[in-house]
């Protein structure tokens, strides 16, 4: 081929390749990687509300876009009484409420869906079950291949992996054999010891590549992305450190209250709902250095080491780094509601907090210096989650003659919720004689030009368990890390001493505590 030839060849491909995004499937369809192995799904606590809002609805609508594996069998189990037609009706019933049920492939899915009993304490029951997967397993051909969901509360994870270890269901690790993995939700552990705990029983009979904790922020695609945008762009990694970025602030507004929750949050709290969990994730993403491959346990790596170099809280004034706060009375979407302690179920001297903000600090060469702003509430103004990073302003006006000294600072918002986008903004000329800036804002919206299909966020992490692939999982080592920075700071928030002052009653409907309890300069979210 002539060199001349080679170029033009080279020049049609670069055209294709950047056109085809316009098409609306960029780079072919993104929606399914590999086809998982075939495989059992075992759903303990099969009879709750998890079962029937999330992991049926996400494992039907998987069924409808061919992604479950061929063959598959779903057993539900848990301490109910039902035959597997009764599991059936139940399951097709809170499929119709959802008003999401397409009825064309029900009568086809229902069919691999069984129930067993279980009695969560009795060794005996689960040598039944391992016999009963057995012959299920036999019937449909289904490799031996195993995932255990446990969706149950969390005090009986570890009762549920001894049973199943002990029944000999953990076995399998996939090399050469079967596999069998168990998928576990938050909250791992209330606090460093007990999370340590909890990982230790859990690898006394799995191993860590056999467990998958979820999170579901990670699931998200906009929070996917933030790799993508980070490390397939040349542009923003450069500026992305302490010589450019002044501050960096992480949110996520809920308005609504604990809801029928009281049992769990009261114990839970603002800090181990949202803070142990998704907004270090948010962070790690935000802050870790740039992993050699796209690969799980590299990505996991590069976010361990975030945690690590995260500046212990200075607990003697700790008041100088964290709000927290506790939704009182108020008006959300123009109804009056009631505050936190009036909620069922929580006690009506309640120490809770609804709502953190806290400044932490990563101690490395590239944030030295940069406060992380980290927000979280319920019952707030708005729905949103978002990420605001805040660059510097620049370091030399030649406007300041006839502008003044100060130039607004661009910023850049990674919108995870309800907009699905990206924005920067940043200085242009104002039409007309006079010189005069203004800010302008481009924004990319997440799904502009794409109409294919997308999975949600439990769909995503169920195939991802039967995939085998970590990356949307935390890995033990961070979990433990986290609660670590953690623990001194609910330790002292937590103390009788601390906590009735540095609580502060917001009306529901606001964006928390009023400012003057607020030690840190804000970033105002979009
Ligand atoms: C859950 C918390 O993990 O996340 C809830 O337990 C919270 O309290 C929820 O409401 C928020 O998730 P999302 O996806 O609605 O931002």
């Amino acid at each position: 081929m002539k060199k001349s030839d080679q170029k033009t060849t080279t020049d049609a491909a670069l055209f294709a390749a950047t056109t085809t995004p316009d098409l609306g499937i960029p780079y072919g369809s993104c929606l399914l990687e590999d086809s998982p192995d075939p495989c059992m799904i075992v759903v303990i606590g099969a009879s709750g509300d998890l079962t029937a809002r999330k992991l049926m609805p996400a494992l039907y609508n998987l069924y409808l876009k061919d992604a479950l594996p061929d063959p598959f069998v779903i057993v539900g189990c848990s301490r109910s009484d039902f035959s597997d037609e009764g599991f059936r009706e139940k399951m097709g019933v809170s499929l119709r409420e959802k008003g999401a049920m397409d009825e064309s492939k029900w009568e086809s899915f229902a069919s691999r869906l069984f129930y067993r009993s279980i009695q969560y304490d009795d060794p005996s029951s689960f040598s039944a079950l391992a016999r009963n997967l057995n012959e299920l397993d036999m019937r449909y051909h289904t490799a031996g291949n195993r995932l255990f969901y446990l969706a149950i509360p969390p005090f009986l994870y570890e009762t549920i992996a001894r049973a199943l270890g002990e029944a000999g269901l953990s076995a399998g690790t996939g090399e050469n054999e079967p596999w069998s993995r168990v998928v576990v939700e938050k909250p791992f552990g209330s606090d460093l010891e007990t999370a340590v705990a909890l990982n230790r029983t859990l690898h006394s009979h799995f191993q860590e590549k056999q467990v998958f904790r979820i999170d579901h922020y990670l699931a998200k695609e906009t929070v996917q992305n933030i790799l993508m945008f980070r490390f397939a762009n040349a542009v923003f990694e450069p500026v992305w450190n302490r010589t450019y970025i002044g501050s960096v602030s992480i949110i996520s507004a809920e308005t609504l209250g604990v809801e029928h929750r009281a049992g769990y949050y009261e114990q839970a709290g603002v800090l181990r709902d949202m803070f142990q969990n998704h907004m270090m994730q948010l962070l790690a993403l935000i802050a870790m250095e740039t992993p050699s491959r796209f690969e799980a346990d590299q990505v996991r790596d590069e976010k361990v080491k975030v945690y690590r170099a995260l500046r212990p809280f200075p607990v003697d004034n700790i008041n100088d780094f964290i709000v927290l706060g506790q939704y009182g009375l108020g008006t959300i979407d123009n109804h009056e509601v009631p505050g936190y302690r009036d909620e069922p179920g929580v006690d009506p001297h309640s120490l809770t907090p609804t709502y953190a903000k806290m400044k932490v600090f990563i101690d490395n060469w590239r944030w030295q210096g940069v406060p992380f702003y980290l927000t979280s509430g319920k019952r707030l103004a708005r729905k949103v989650t978002e990420i605001s990073i805040q660059l510097k302003e620049v370091p030399h006006s030649m406007f300041r003659n006839v502008l003044g000294e100060h130039i607004t600072a661009n910023r850049l918002i990674l919108g995870i919720y309800p907009d699905e986008k990206i924005s920067l903004t940043f200085q242009t000329k104002n039409p007309g004689a006079k010189v005069c800036l203004r800010s302008v804002t481009m924004d990319f919206y997440y799904r502009q030009n794409y109409t294919g299909p997308v999975l949600d966020a439990y769909e995503k992490v169920l195939l991802d368990c039967m995939l085998g692939d970590h990356m949307l999982f935390w890995r033990q080592d961070g979990v433990e890390l986290c609660w670590s920075f953690l623990t001194p700071i609910l330790q002292s928030c937590e103390s009788c001493a601390n906590l009735p002052d540095m609580l502060r009653i917001y009306e529901s409907g606001s964006w928390g505590p009023p400012s003057d309890a607020d030690p840190t300069t804000e970033v105002a979210h979009s």
